[in-house]
């Protein structure tokens, strides 16, 4: 269970979140929604407090299994929560080693444990059959559906309990999109898992929650029937209508 609460976030002085409190069930898959701006990245990239990378700040707390997330190390919160990025992302060089060479800094495993545990987890990720004949290739040479596969078993690798995704389909084609989507349904038995998304068609598709931002603040925040079927506020009520 993470729970947020009373969250204020930005990158200057003046907060893009605004007391934002709310929690994310273990097994589910919970999206975050919202128009362009709303805020979702800035929350996501709370998480794992990448956003103080970027200037920005964070007020409030974040609870991971009842721990608070500035109590921990950096490096250790950054293995618990991981984030896969809108844009697909392969490192120049082998499919192989974009995995192992986490596996190697993160679990010190031999070069032979390294393969192994990479194999199980380009399998778990659905890629292994398509690259199995070509493991020492460069991953740059991927299609983006297969980098943005890559980035999550990657993602893996570290054994997160948080995996996060933000707009993870927006380069991709529906085939690419609908693979990454059974794949998160998958998943999720096992891990915490939070889709920033403006498709709402696709949180109608994959999700258990629903969290809406709008301008920084949760504007409704339901199950996905409930959120679909009977949504209370009139932003969100127009945005559903706009859909159909
Ligand atoms: N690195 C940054 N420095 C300063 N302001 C930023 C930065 N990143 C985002 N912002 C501002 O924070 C606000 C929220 O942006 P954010 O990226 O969180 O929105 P979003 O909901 O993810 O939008 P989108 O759907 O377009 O991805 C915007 O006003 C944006 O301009
Ligand atoms: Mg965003």
């Amino acid at each position: 269970m993470i729970e947020v609460k009373n969250l204020f976030a930005g990158y200057k002085k003046e907060p893009v979140l605004r007391d934002v409190s709310c929690r994310f069930e273990k097994g589910k898959i919970t999206a975050i929604l919202g128009q362009s701006g709303s805020g979702k990245s800035t929350l996501v990239k709370c998480f794992n407090r990448i956003i103080e990378d970027d200037g920005g700040f964070i007020n409030g707390s974040i609870l991971i299994d009842g721990e608070d997330i500035f109590k921990k190390k950096k490096e250790e919160l950054r293995k618990e929560v991981s984030i896969v990025f809108q844009d697909p992302l392969a490192f120049p060089f082998s499919i192989l080693k974009n995995i192992s060479f986490l596996l190697e800094y993160h679990k010190g495993l031999s070069k032979e444990g390294q393969r192994k545990r990479a194999v199980e987890i380009l399998e778990l990720v659905g890629l292994y059959d398509e690259v199995s004949d070509r493991l020492d290739d460069k991953a740059t040479k991927l299609s983006g559906g297969q980098k943005q596969r890559l980035s999550i078993a990657r993602s893996l690798s570290v054994d997160p309990s948080l995996l996060i995704l933000d707009e993870p389909c927006s380069a991709l084609d529906l085939k690419n999109t609908l693979a990454i989507e059974e794949l998160l349904v998958k998943l999720k038995e096992n891990y915490t898992i939070i889709i920033a998304t403006h498709n709402l068609g696709q949180a109608k598709r994959i999700a258990d929650n629903i969290i809406y931002l709008d301008e920084g603040r949760i504007i409704e925040t339901a199950g996905k029937d409930e959120f679909f079927k009977n949504p209370k506020n009139e932003l969100v009520k127009i945005q559903l209508e706009m859909m159909e």
